[in-house]
């Protein structure tokens, strides 16, 4: 059996040398191969790296923050800005909900910012398309936003660094309209919660907006335009030019 066993073994060192050729040449061919993929994708990772790197620093930002705790539907609604003109210190990771409020006129929507600039984390920052200069195009309205949504806007109602939701009041006849494609673009974009208030009553809402222009043209209130009254003589001067429309 001992013997047999030994020459079984010593068998092989005997065969020709064209099968260990065939082996060298077999482990030759593989390790070129593998060398050239190895190759390959550190080349691939090169020429993309302008594009990807970019991409990733931006991630790696984000990653920083914990979202652990927000729902997965919501997480391209939340945001953490970083601001050119301050710094967030602890408050960098506390999620960022960006809004607008689009409504008409008279309809409620300063009573409605009050409400919401009265919680100390949520700052609306008025009617900032007023302005003519900042509602001429696309470009100059994206500009206003991302200062806006980049925490970078400061108005009274601009609040500290640990804000949780930031937003403006947006009437439909301050440009909405006119760039509305560009502006939906924008919202899809960016995560933006559009908030619609209108009023419900639509007759109600016609005469405000008549009450409106009417006042903006004749001014009776001592030759100023107010869009808000805030004394009951005010009230009832308004109430009887409303009533002779
Ligand atoms: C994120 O926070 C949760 C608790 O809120 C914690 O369980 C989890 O480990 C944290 N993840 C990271 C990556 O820090
Ligand atoms: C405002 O934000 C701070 C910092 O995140 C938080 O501690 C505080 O509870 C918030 N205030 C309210 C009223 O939610
Ligand atoms: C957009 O409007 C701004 C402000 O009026 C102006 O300076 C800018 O040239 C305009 N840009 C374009 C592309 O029309
Ligand atoms: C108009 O001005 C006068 C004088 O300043 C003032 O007494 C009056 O209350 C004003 N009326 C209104 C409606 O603002």
């Amino acid at each position: 059996m001992e013997a047999n066993d030994s020459l079984v073994i010593k068998a092989p060192k005997k065969s020709p040398l064209l099968p260990r050729l065939v082996v060298l040449a077999f482990a030759m061919v593989c390790g070129v191969y593998i060398c050239f993929i190895c190759l390959k994708q550190i080349n691939t990772n090169n020429g993309g790296s302008t594009t990807s790197n970019k991409f990733l620093d931006v991630k790696v930002v984000h990653q920083l923050c914990n979202s652990s705790g927000i729902e997965q539907w919501e997480i391209p609604l939340v945001h953490y800005p970083n601001p050119v003109t301050f710094s967030r210190e602890e408050c960098v990771c506390n999620p960022v909900r960006y809004f607008a409020i689009l409504s008409m006129q008279r309809s409620g929507s300063g009573w409605f910012e009050t409400l919401m600039n009265s919680h100390i984390n949520v700052s609306s920052n008025g009617e900032i398309f007023g302005k003519k200069d900042r509602r001429a195009n696309v470009t100059a309205i994206v500009n206003v936003l991302d200062r806006v949504y980049n925490l970078d806007w400061f108005s009274s109602a601009s609040k500290n660094e640990c804000n949780a939701a930031v937003g403006f009041k947006w009437m439909l006849n301050q440009g909405v309209l006119e760039h509305h494609e560009g502006i939906v673009d924008y919202f899809n974009m960016n995560g933006v919660h559009a908030i619609f208030l209108f009023r419900r009553n639509l007759i109600r809402r016609l005469i405000s907006v008549l009450a409106n222009s009417y006042d903006k043209s004749k001014k009776p209130l001592n030759g100023t335009h107010k869009s808000h009254v805030h004394s009951v003589a005010e009230v009832l001067i308004l109430n009887s030019l409303i009533s002779s429309i």
